[in-house]
């Protein structure tokens, strides 16, 4: 069955997680994810063929003990339990995460305040990143998960981040760069999915939104609209009424 487990995992410490205790959340090209409902967290598992695409052991190591708010970072390797008890610590088939209660929720729908919220919080991470060397990548609309209880926003899919020995600033613009184009790519999803617009005003309103999130002054601009249109109101709104 494509969403059962063949083996049990194991950690560093001989602790056990039975295939039988993991429940199925969804799988991409290299992995599978399943809740450890026990330890209230998520575990992604490496499929054999796709491990060349996994989480680097360097990466993991320098991220472990990082202070990341929205970014969901690994928390312990995991290795598939066979007989031989060898096992090579580098060499890790899955790894622990920060468990994301997932409802989608529109970016345009998200007041004001929560989206200054939301930007703030990356800003950190990725500032805490680019400091530690950490370059992200793969930061696309898939690896965006939302949490609609708290209105945050996660990103996921650490996989392809890297270690980048430049310049803290250039890797700080690097990773700033990557976030700016992923929330104008989900903003223009958004956007081309409404469909009470024309297209002509549909392209105006994807310009006009993704200014919102230019590169250096993403804060400031978010603040500057959260005070012409009021902390309650939502993007969407805001942005409606500069054109209706
Ligand atoms: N920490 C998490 N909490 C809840 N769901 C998650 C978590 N991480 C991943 N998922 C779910 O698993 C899916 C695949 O995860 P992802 O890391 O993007 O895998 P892949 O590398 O295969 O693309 C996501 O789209 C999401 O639905
Ligand atoms: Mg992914």
């Amino acid at each position: 069955m494509e969403n059962e487990l063949s083996f049990d995992l194991i950690d560093l410490n001989g602790n056990v997680i039975r295939k039988e205790e993991l429940v199925y959340i969804g799988r991409g090209c290299n992995a599978s994810v399943w809740k450890y409902e026990k330890e209230k967290c998520a575990i992604k598992i490496f499929y054999p063929r796709g491990r060349t695409y996994a989480l680097s052991f360097n990466v993991f190591k320098r991220m472990k003990n990082l202070e990341l708010v929205n970014i969901v970072k690994a928390q312990q390797t995991l290795y598939e339990k066979t007989t031989s008890t060898k096992i090579n610590k580098q060499q890790f088939d899955a790894y622990k995460m920060e468990y994301i209660e997932t409802e989608k929720q529109a970016l345009l729908d998200m007041k004001m305040t929560q989206l200054l919220q939301n930007l703030e919080n990356l800003d950190k991470d990725i500032f805490v990143l680019s400091n530690n060397h950490i370059e992200m990548h793969d930061v696309n609309p898939k690896n965006i998960i939302w949490n609609k209880e708290d209105s945050m926003f996660h990103l996921i899919d650490i996989d392809m981040y890297e270690i980048n020995r430049g310049k803290v600033k250039t890797i700080y613009e690097k990773n700033n760069i990557f976030l700016y184009i992923l929330l104008r790519g989900v903003i223009r999803q958004e956007i081309n999915s409404l469909n009470e617009m024309s297209d002509t005003s549909r392209r105006e309103l994807i310009y006009d939104i993704s200014s919102i999130f230019s590169i250096d002054s993403k804060i400031a601009l978010v603040k500057k609209v959260e005070e012409l249109a009021g902390k309650e109101k939502d993007l969407k709104t805001y942005v409606l009424s500069r054109f209706y």
